[in-house]
């Protein structure tokens, strides 16, 4: 990387940040452009982030993405939003404008249904109700994407039924809220099974789920990418279903950014799934 006095900046806003792929990832699309350009992380307090926020165009960044724990208070500072950050509750792309303007947006509904019509070219919203399981910021990122994208029914099972129903609410569209035990019924005519939880992740319990009644046309994807192979997807494999694993996802999301701050549509491959796993 040789970067010149016009190098174009941005970076990831986290706290901690170091466990973040993002500078991986987007260093590697630097790289395979050969651009002049550099994503740094940005370890940044919660009770810094506004000030921080709002300094970064001053220092001449296109932008920024924003994880954990700043997603919601960048929709809050934000001076224009997405319809979809805005149902979702939270930002997780920010592109300054010329007058230092923050545009807030949410990418990671996009990132989700890119990664699962990539890796299952053969699923379709005209398929049928679709199930997902959980409600918390993902469950509400990829929520807003599938109805977005016209799936006829959502129907949203999570371990506190309140969170369903705030995010039925806010999202809107015809998603149903479930409880645990109409998932066997849930499942009969589902056309994608979506695990948004954090159940399967190294150091979580594992997703206790009977798919008996999933038909095998289903899709299962698990936005859970270490491990790859969640059991989810294993046990859905082993029954005959197509399944899409996680990690398409986080890089999905991250194009848009890209393309808006750099100027070219970077691609995901599977050299950069390879690139991006060894971190
Ligand atoms: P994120 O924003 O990354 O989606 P989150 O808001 O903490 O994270 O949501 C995590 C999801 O995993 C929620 O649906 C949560 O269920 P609750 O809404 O009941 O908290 C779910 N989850 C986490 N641990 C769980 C567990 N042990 N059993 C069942 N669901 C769990």
């Amino acid at each position: 990387m040789i970067l010149t006095g016009k190098a174009k900046l941005a970076g990831v806003m986290g706290w901690p940040v170091g466990h973040s792929k993002s500078p991986r990832l987007h260093g590697y699309w630097l790289e395979q452009f050969g651009l002049d350009g550099a994503y740094l992380p940005l370890s940044v307090a919660p009770e810094d982030f506004e000030a921080v926020l709002k300094a970064l165009p001053r220092m001449g960044f296109a932008g920024v993405n924003v994880t954990v724990p700043h997603k919601e208070a960048a929709l809050a500072v934000s001076d224009t939003l997405t319809d979809q950050a805005l149902r979702i509750g939270a930002v997780n792309t920010i592109v300054f404008g010329e007058d230092g303007k923050i545009h807030g947006s949410n990418t990671d509904g996009y990132g989700f249904l890119e990664n699962l019509k990539f890796g299952a070219p053969e699923w379709s919203a005209k398929n049928g109700p679709v199930v997902v399981i959980g409600a918390g910021g993902a469950a509400r990122a990829v929520c807003a994407a599938l109805i977005d994208d016209g799936v006829p029914e959502v129907r949203v099972i999570n371990r506190t039924q309140a969170k369903a129903l705030a995010l039925a609410a806010d999202i809107q569209g015809d998603i149903s809220v479930l409880p645990n035990s109409a998932l066997p019924a849930a499942l009969k005519d589902t056309s994608l099974l979506v695990n948004t939880t954090i159940l399967g992740m190294v150091g979580s319990p594992p997703l206790e789920i009977n798919l008996d009644g999933l038909p095998t046309s289903a899709v299962v994807t698990d936005i859970v990418y270490a491990p790859l192979q969640t059991n989810l997807l294993k046990s859905a494999a082993a029954r005959g279903n197509v399944t899409v694993d996680g990690l398409g996802m986080l890089l999905h999301q991250a194009r848009p950014g890209f393309e808006a701050w750099f100027g070219a549509n970077p691609e995901v491959t599977p050299a950069l799934r390879k690139f991006v796993l060894e971190s």
